[in-house]
């Protein structure tokens, strides 16, 4: 989309020098463009594998949280003494291939690619993924308010800016809207399962019964409700092997926001203007044109 200008508004924000791939922008803490091209170039996937496929901000933790529990049978052990970071692996990044080649299969492995940089080896595997999507305009608030306590993600001047950012795709990770249009393209194969935030709000039992019978992974009732116990915000809030407090200083600062934000649908509301609302949702139309999805935040 042409025609917003943020590049004005940008001011004096700090510069942070991202690590580019393929034209898309990554934060430079733990990427490499060697790692980057390695994920998406010689990485082998293993038919077991599991992905857990996010943009940033849709619920990449949450889903974590969700497939070990599942993984582990509702016991929420593993989840209680190992780090996230440690049980679903960014294969993606230095430190995070490292514990995806050591993994014993079947891996729980996560990442923010867009499709067309996702590892080749993956295509024609059988290996799953399941892709998260949120309503963009939450996506967009929790996006902001991230940046601004992550020194690897420049800080943004104003929700203004950012806003145009997001929209011209100028972010790390590139844009929303080609992430979901891609990976959109994987609905009705068989490896592949997509939910969003929203359904996962609504209804998190349900959510867990559906991805346990894709996984072909059965779980008792007393097992779910302990995933759908263990996976809520309170409960993930207090778990430092999932509430990113563990993090150094110098990664996310903590004085600066809490990654455990607020966990709602439709935050945008408490942000954006109506004008601001009315232009974000013109270029979404024009975007998502010819999607055949109807997603829970697309006006009916
Ligand atoms: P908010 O900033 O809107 O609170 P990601 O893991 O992809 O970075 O996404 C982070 C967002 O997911 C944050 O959104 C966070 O609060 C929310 N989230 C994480 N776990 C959640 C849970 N159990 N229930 C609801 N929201 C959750």
């Amino acid at each position: 989309p042409q025609g917003w200008s943020s590049q004005a508004l940008r001011g004096q924000a700090m510069a942070v020098e991202n690590i580019t791939y393929q034209g898309i922008k990554f934060p430079p803490a733990y990427n490499s463009e060697r790692s980057l091209r390695f994920a998406h170039q010689e990485f082998q996937v293993q038919d077991d594998d599991v992905f857990n496929v996010t943009y940033p901000k849709s619920g990449t933790v949450w889903m974590t949280e969700i497939l070990s529990l599942i993984r582990s049978g509702g016991d929420p052990a593993w989840n209680r003494t190992v780090l996230n970071s440690t049980r679903v692996p960014w294969f993606t990044t230095r430190l995070g291939l490292e514990s995806a080649l050591s993994y014993p299969r079947p891996r729980l492995l996560t990442c923010h690619l867009p499709i067309h940089l996702f590892p080749t080896s993956f295509f024609g595997s059988r290996a799953k993924v399941i892709y998260t999507l949120r309503n963009p305009k939450d996506v967009l608030v929790s996006y902001f308010y991230f940046s601004k306590m992550c020194s690897s993600y420049e800080d943004p001047e104003s929700f203004e800016q950012f806003l145009g950012d997001f929209l011209n795709g100028d972010v790390p990770h590139g844009s929303w809207f080609d992430h979901v249009r891609g990976w959109m393209e994987m609905k009705g194969k068989e490896n592949f399962f997509f939910i969003t935030y929203e359904e996962l709000q609504q209804d998190l039992r349900g959510s867990v019964q559906r991805l346990c019978q894709f996984l072909e992974q059965e779980l008792d009732d007393g097992a779910i409700n302990s995933v759908v116990e263990n996976a809520s915000f309170r409960a993930m809030k207090e778990n430092k092997m999932c509430n990113s407090t563990l993090l150094p200083r110098d990664i996310m600062d903590q004085d600066k926001g809490t990654f455990l934000r607020k966990g709602i649908c439709g935050d945008w509301k408490n942000h954006f203007t109506v004008a601001q609302s009315e232009a974000f949702d013109r270029i979404y139309q024009d975007r998502m044109r010819g999607l055949p999805e109807a997603f829970p935040w697309d006006a009916r």
